[in-house]
């Protein structure tokens, strides 16, 4: 819908960047934090990239005042970061340990003194150790009433500095990775039954806390961010239509409808329960998660790239892909549900090196088909390109890739406003570079290059602005003109 009259970006639209607890912290066991199941997976040798992890990551709690800094000199509107639950509770949920809540404290008044909206995910994947060991964390109901215990810590806490809060991160993600491909804790596989039980756990989780949010923090704003994959069949095929519309049900609306709606996909529950590996409800359930839905204020989207979608056959593709954590570019695979559908790579778009495809339209798509469905606004809270980046002698860092990667996708959510979507704040990803989970650090993501911590054995940890950072800066000042 191409209309001639151009809109601006909204009034007091949120340009922002974000990050997570483990991808950035560090400290990872200072001022009494306990471990969490991310500080123990990834002590297993060959679970990451060159087994990477995030005991220092950028150091981020000994960096916070230049780091805000960096923040407020660019000029930036909010940023969004998780707390680490272990720094809270470290190691039972009957004591909180005040310097954990003391440091987050410290983190939003920085970001209110440099008029810097905090934005805080409660949950970025980064579970207490303990209560894996104590009930298997997400597997079990007991969790619900620990979540909802520390959410409701944070909302005593920090309600009257935050107004928005992110209930739960990538949902989907962490859940097909712990439980289906065995990438992420607890490195379980081919779980199906149990993956759709954990997702109904958390699903839950979520709902007593946006519930205990309303009296809490009156006036604040709170939802979920998905990770959103939009989706085109690869032709017009009816099969393949079909096939586009189980993925979309299985993947996306699967966990859009419940946060919005309540309730699960029809079509996706049937074929759930018919395979035998539907969740099991308990009594008060259902009447839960739509309670909490009609409470949601907006969608929080995490966007990277979009999917094509091909009818598979019974006896098709069976496989989760092989993930391209190197760098090497066409090392993934293409990842298929027999009977549903395959995910071939779109041969009219670019990928980066570690072989997402690099749709700015998609970011419009999703938008749109958001407002459609579900009539909420939108936060992206998570949107930019994983690099390798150089450091020049001279300390600069041009990363004119990362430039181009985030003003079109910018544009296309211009656009996406134009056409009627509510976009109320965009993060990318991420404000500094950070430990990239799986992949190391080599994979940089920020605005600020930290200094090289892979391979040497003492970084200096030391800041140095990228090109984009400069970018970014004259964006936020001109509104979103200096785009166009
Ligand atoms: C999202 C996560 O999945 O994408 C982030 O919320 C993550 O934590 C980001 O870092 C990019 O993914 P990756 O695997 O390249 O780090």
């Amino acid at each position: 819908m191409m209309q001639a009259n151009k809109t601006a970006f909204p009034e007091n639209f949120l340009w922002g960047s974000a990050s997570a607890a483990y991808q950035v912290e560090g400290a990872w066991d200072a001022d009494g934090k306990g471990p969490s199941i991310w500080d123990e997976f990834v002590k297993v040798p060959g679970t990451t990239y060159k087994n990477t992890n995030g005991d220092v990551a950028v150091d981020h709690y000994h960096h916070l005042e230049e780091d805000v800094r960096l923040m407020a000199e660019m000029g930036l509107k909010t940023y969004r970061f998780s707390i680490a639950w272990a720094r809270i509770f470290p190691s039972s949920m009957d004591e909180v340990n005040q310097k954990g809540l003391d440091f987050y404290h410290k983190l939003i008044d920085l970001c209110l003194e440099n008029n810097i909206e905090p934005m805080v995910t409660i949950y970025h994947w980064d579970l207490p150790l303990f209560l894996q060991q104590k009930y298997r964390g997400w597997e079990s109901r007991e969790v619900i009433a620990d979540f909802k215990k520390y959410a409701v810590t944070l909302f005593e806490a920090y309600g009257s500095k935050v107004k928005y809060w992110i209930t739960i991160n990538e949902q989907n993600i962490f859940t097909r990775m712990g439980w289906m491909t065995a990438q992420h804790p607890p490195k379980m596989s081919s779980e199906e039954k149990l993956y759709y039980q954990v997702n109904h756990n958390v699903f839950l989780a979520h709902a007593e806390a946006v519930l205990a949010f309303q009296d809490l923090v009156p006036g604040g704003m709170i939802g979920a961010s998905f990770a959103l994959h939009p989706s085109y069949a690869i032709d017009c095929k009816p099969e393949n239509v079909v096939a586009k519309m189980d993925y979309d049900d299985l993947k996306n609306y699967w966990w859009m409808d419940v946060y919005a709606h309540g309730r699960y996909p029809k079509a996706a529950m049937k074929y759930l329960q018919t395979k035998g590996v539907a969740p099991e409800f308990e009594p008060g359930d259902a009447e839960l998660l739509a309670e909490a839905a009609k409470h949601v204020d907006f969608m929080g989207v995490n966007y990277y790239r979009s999917d094509v979608v091909e009818y598979n056959p019974l006896d098709g593709v069976d496989s989760s892909g092989v993930f391209n954590t190197t760098g090497e570019k066409g090392s993934m695979t293409i990842p298929g549900v027999p009977g549903l559908y395959k995910n071939p790579l779109n041969s009219n778009l670019p990928t980066t090196d570690w072989d997402w495809t690099i749709d700015p339209i998609g970011i419009r798509i999703g938008c749109r088909d958001i407002t459609s469905r579900y009539n909420l606004p939108i936060i992206i809270s998570e949107n930019g390109l994983g690099a390798f980046d150089t450091l020049e002698e001279d300390g600069s860092i041009h990363d004119p890739y990362r430039i181009t990667y985030l003003a079109e996708h910018l544009k296309e959510i211009k656009l996406a406003i134009e056409e009627g979507s509510e976009v109320l704040a965009y993060c990318t990803w991420s404000f500094t570079d950070l430990l990239s989970w799986l992949n190391g650090y080599q994979k940089r993501y920020g605005f600020v290059y930290v200094d090289q911590y892979e391979e040497a054995v003492e970084p200096s940890l030391k800041r140095y602005k990228k090109d984009s950072y400069y970018w970014y800066k004259d964006i936020i000042a001109s509104d979103g003109e200096t785009l166009f």
